[in-house]
């Protein structure tokens, strides 16, 4: 293999990711898109098609003048009106491709395959000479004549493009096919080779890697793999695969990979199936007894160990099923605070697997009800701590600052705090009140939109740990972020507090 200690990852999701059927961001959207993705890492942001629209040409060029770190890229055809389109836009870099195939050629372009090398000399040389990076593709390049996708390749690295890239456009190749393609341009041509598969038989990451292996040294993908059809490579997998298993450095802050999708999955309405690969909701969740048990005792069990949750900003869950055993069982019903005794322990397992075993599926709701049922003393309406009041302050010119009243066991506790923002201040006032009762710190904060729009139902899960090292979480749903949060937070010292009462009787 000829690999790279490093590999750069060019990301497509405003262009090619936004070209996915029901698709259309807003301009804010996408400026905040570019943000995140500039905040993860990419190397660069193929920020759209300015040619195509207003709008287009608006997002692009407001993402170009964010101050981002990423170089920021607009595509354009060939020609000189698609090219100015893009310059206007003040971009860092200007993607113009061509049709090289026979197929496209015919039916699309109809031209002779000397122009059209003629117009990809003169639209890289026009690029070059407006002082801007330029990246030369051969569309459809994978059903393109070799020598002709080599002869155009270096006609334009002549005409001083800064990297060239053979996309896959109808996700045709098999990985060793790219493997060989690459080879070929890699031994051709001195710039840098970038690819760009589609993943029209599921096979876009793998080609991606394979191009990596022969010589390419950058990766076009986009988050959750969004793009025309079945999409393009996703950017989790591909960057994953190359730190994790091919040891090949990005510059992307992995921690920050299942934020981002969320983020893309929330704007664009298009679901991250649970299966996905990194960032779906089943990529570190286990539910065979053997599988929890294992995990249980030592996560690289049953997972990559090369690949943890952590790394990529997801988390780990155990959940019941008709799979589910003990071990499982158990840590699921410790983690909200639960502690049944053994035999308890199995009645629960038993009740989970005939619900499961009936076709229904096990909610951690239902979890805690069986568990409620079966362990009879402890019930879970008991809360300890409740609110009374709450109110927070928040502005563009203030520090947001909340104020808090809650009710612990027979008497009135009052507090107050800042924080950088009105989720932070509330939680800081809860800790304040809370304080002087128990050292409660705040492990992990996860916040998503259940439903879309300003509105949305948001479900905040919070997990916290206090002195003596026991970590519950807390969970909470409503239209308004700040009182979910606050909720989250009292229902999981509720759960601590449960804990510690429930061990003191035993
Ligand atoms: O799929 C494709 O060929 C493209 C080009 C514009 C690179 O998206
Ligand atoms: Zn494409």
């Amino acid at each position: 293999m000829n690999l790279p200690s490093s590999v750069s990852i060019y990301d497509t999701t405003l262009r090619d990711g936004e070209q996915t059927p029901g698709v259309a961001l807003t301009v804010d959207e996408k400026i905040e898109i570019a943000r995140q993705l500039d905040k993860l890492g990419v190397d660069i942001i193929e920020a759209g098609f300015p040619i195509s629209s207003k709008g287009e040409r608006s997002s692009v060029k407001k993402i170009a003048r964010a101050g981002l770190g990423s170089t920021i890229c607009g595509l354009s055809r060939v020609l000189t009106p698609d090219i100015d389109a893009s310059l206007d836009c003040d971009v860092g870099m200007v993607h113009t491709f061509v049709s090289t195939s026979d197929i496209q050629i015919a039916h699309t372009i109809k031209k002779s395959k000397e122009e059209i090398i003629e117009l990809a000399v003169d639209a890289v040389s026009y690029i070059k000479d407006h002082g801007v990076k330029c990246l030369f593709s051969a569309m459809d390049a994978t059903r393109t004549d070799m020598d002709y996708l080599l002869k155009i390749f270096k006609a334009v690295e002549d005409a001083g493009a800064d990297i060239i890239n053979i996309p896959d456009t109808v996700g045709v190749v098999t990985p060793p096919m790219m493997r060989a393609i690459t080879e070929e341009v890699y031994n051709t041509v001195k710039i840098p080779i970038d690819v760009h598969c589609h993943n029209d038989f599921g096979l876009a990451v793998a080609n991606s890697l394979a191009a990596v292996e022969a010589g390419g040294r950058e990766v076009q993908c986009t988050i959750n793999g969004l793009g025309e059809r079945a999409g393009n490579a996703d950017l989790e997998s591909v960057v994953m695969s190359l730190e994790a298993i091919y040891g090949v450095k990005t510059n992307i802050t992995t921690k920050y990979l299942y934020e981002t999708s969320k983020m893309v999955e929330r704007f664009t309405g298009i679901k991250v199936p649970p299966n996905f690969p990194i960032v779906g909701e089943n990529a570190f969740s286990h539910e065979s007894g053997i599988h929890t048990h294992g995990v249980l005792e030592r996560s690289d069990t049953f997972e990559p160990g090369i690949m943890t949750p952590e790394m990529v900003g997801h988390r780990r869950r155990i959940v019941s099923g008709k799979h589910a055993g003990t071990h499982g069982v158990e840590a699921m019903l410790n983690d909200v605070g639960l502690a049944p005794k053994k035999e308890q322990v199995r009645e629960i397992t038993e009740r989970v697997k005939d619900l499961g075993d009936k076709g229904k599926e096990v909610t951690e709701a239902d979890l805690e009800a069986i568990a409620e049922a079966i362990m009879g003393e402890l019930k879970r309406e008991e809360k300890i701590v409740e609110l009374n009041e709450f109110t927070v302050f928040t502005g563009n010119k203030v520090t947001p600052r909340s104020t808090i009243k809650l009710r612990f066991k027979d008497q009135v506790l009052t507090g107050e705090d800042t924080g950088v923002g009105p989720v932070d201040a509330s939680l800081n006032a809860v800790r304040s009140v809370i304080k002087d009762i128990e050292d409660i710190k705040l492990t992990e904060y996860n916040l998503e939109a259940i439903t879309g729009g300003s509105n949305a139902l948001a479900e905040v899960r919070v997990k916290l740990e206090d002195a003596s090292g026991h970590v519950v979480s807390g969970r909470a749903a409503r239209e308004d972020i700040v009182m979910a949060s606050v909720e989250a937070m009292i229902s999981g010292i509720n759960r601590i507090f449960l804990l510690r009462e429930k061990q003191r009787k035993q």
